[in-house]
């Protein structure tokens, strides 16, 4: 009897779960007709396209004001809710610490096993339940299209920090802040995304953000790995220039202004004999920047496992630790600009 109610709690959840499954399909299948939706007047941030060329730069401009001053004391009384129903290090903390840097206070849960979801409570009486006690909610969730999905029931503002392969507008956020830093400018570049372009949604939201931008991009990937062709035809119909090979090594590092190295997402493989096949695909070393641009910077969101040699932490050109501490200040500026606070 026990056993027959564990199915049907299992199954009754499998079932929710295909409902977001199915509205996050829905939603993301056309990321320009989400531009300025309906949650937007809630101030949520879903997607790096709910956010205008102008918006981003606005952003970016009062980010750098709280790397000039990252301590204030303007969200006192405010509580934030912090879903992580999926493991972080950065996103997680950085957004804290920028809410508590602000003077608000945070609630939440690292681990969902820990919150009643692993009693089979859904997500929208979770998103219910915490918006009673919080003024926004940061939420990173497996499935894609959870954040929307979220940001439509909820009354208070919802921060996306990451669902499933889709979005991350909030590092697509810090990664604009640090080429913008790092490059003076963040116009015309030659941007060489590499590893995962499949299941790793940091250059997805990176690809949408910068078709203000007129960049080239170089995708760099395994056969398994390629750039899904939506996000091919997002190209060709911003008229955004690209290339694509396998081949990782000097020669095609000579041109580029950033390269932006993924890790290979073993939690989106369903066949993990797949993932053992393309793991270790790249791996960038020290030598192989020997012929690089002056200008060149490395990026890559983290954790890194084996696509970055240590022997490359020193060289001037890695800046994937600055990046992640840029993360502080541009999330200061996105908890104050979806909660309506003029910095
Ligand atoms: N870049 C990033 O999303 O890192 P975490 O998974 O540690 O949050």
């Amino acid at each position: 009897m026990n056993e027959n109610l564990a199915q049907l709690y299992i199954g009754i959840i499998f079932f929710y779960d295909i409902i977001i499954y199915l509205y996050g399909k829905l939603y993301t299948g056309n990321h320009t007709a989400t531009i300025n939706s309906q949650s937007m007047e809630k101030r949520s941030l879903v997607s790096i396209n709910d956010l205008s060329r102008d918006k981003i730069l606005s952003l970016l401009e009062k980010a750098s004001k709280f790397e000039e001053n990252p301590n204030r004391d303007i969200l006192a009384g405010k509580v934030i809710g912090s879903l992580f129903f999926e493991p972080s290090t950065r996103t997680r903390l950085s957004f804290e610490t920028a809410a508590m840097r602000l003077g608000a206070r945070v609630i939440g849960f690292s681990d969902a096993a820990t919150s009643s979801a692993s009693k089979g409570e859904t997500l929208k009486d979770t998103i219910m339940m915490v918006s009673n006690y919080a003024d926004l909610i940061v939420m990173r969730h497996r499935l894609e299209g959870a954040a929307r999905y979220a940001s439509e029931i909820s009354p208070v503002p919802i921060i996306n920090a990451g669902d499933g392969a889709n979005q991350h507008p909030s590092q697509t956020m810090l990664d604009l802040y640090s080429i913008q830093k790092t490059q003076g400018t963040l116009e015309n570049l030659h941007i060489h995304l590499v590893g995962d372009l499949k299941y790793g949604r940091t250059v997805h939201s990176l690809l949408h953000a910068m078709r203000h931008f007129n960049p080239t991009f170089h995708f760099i990937s395994p056969e398994e790995l390629h750039m899904p062709e939506e996000y091919r035809i997002f190209c060709r119909k911003n008229n955004i220039s690209f290339t694509e090979t396998t081949e990782f090594n000097e020669e095609v590092i000579s041109s580029a202004d950033i390269i932006y190295m993924t890790r290979v997402q073993r939690e989106r493989f369903s066949d993990l004999m797949e993932y053992e096949k393309v793991k270790d695909c790249y791996s960038l070393t020290n030598a192989m920047l020997a012929g690089s641009k002056e200008n060149l910077r490395i990026l890559h969101p983290l954790p890194r496992v084996t696509e970055i040699a240590y022997d490359v932490d020193d060289n001037p050109k890695a800046y994937y630790f600055r990046q992640a501490q840029n993360g502080l200040y541009v999330r200061e500026a996105l908890i104050c600009d979806v909660l309506g606070i003029e910095i």
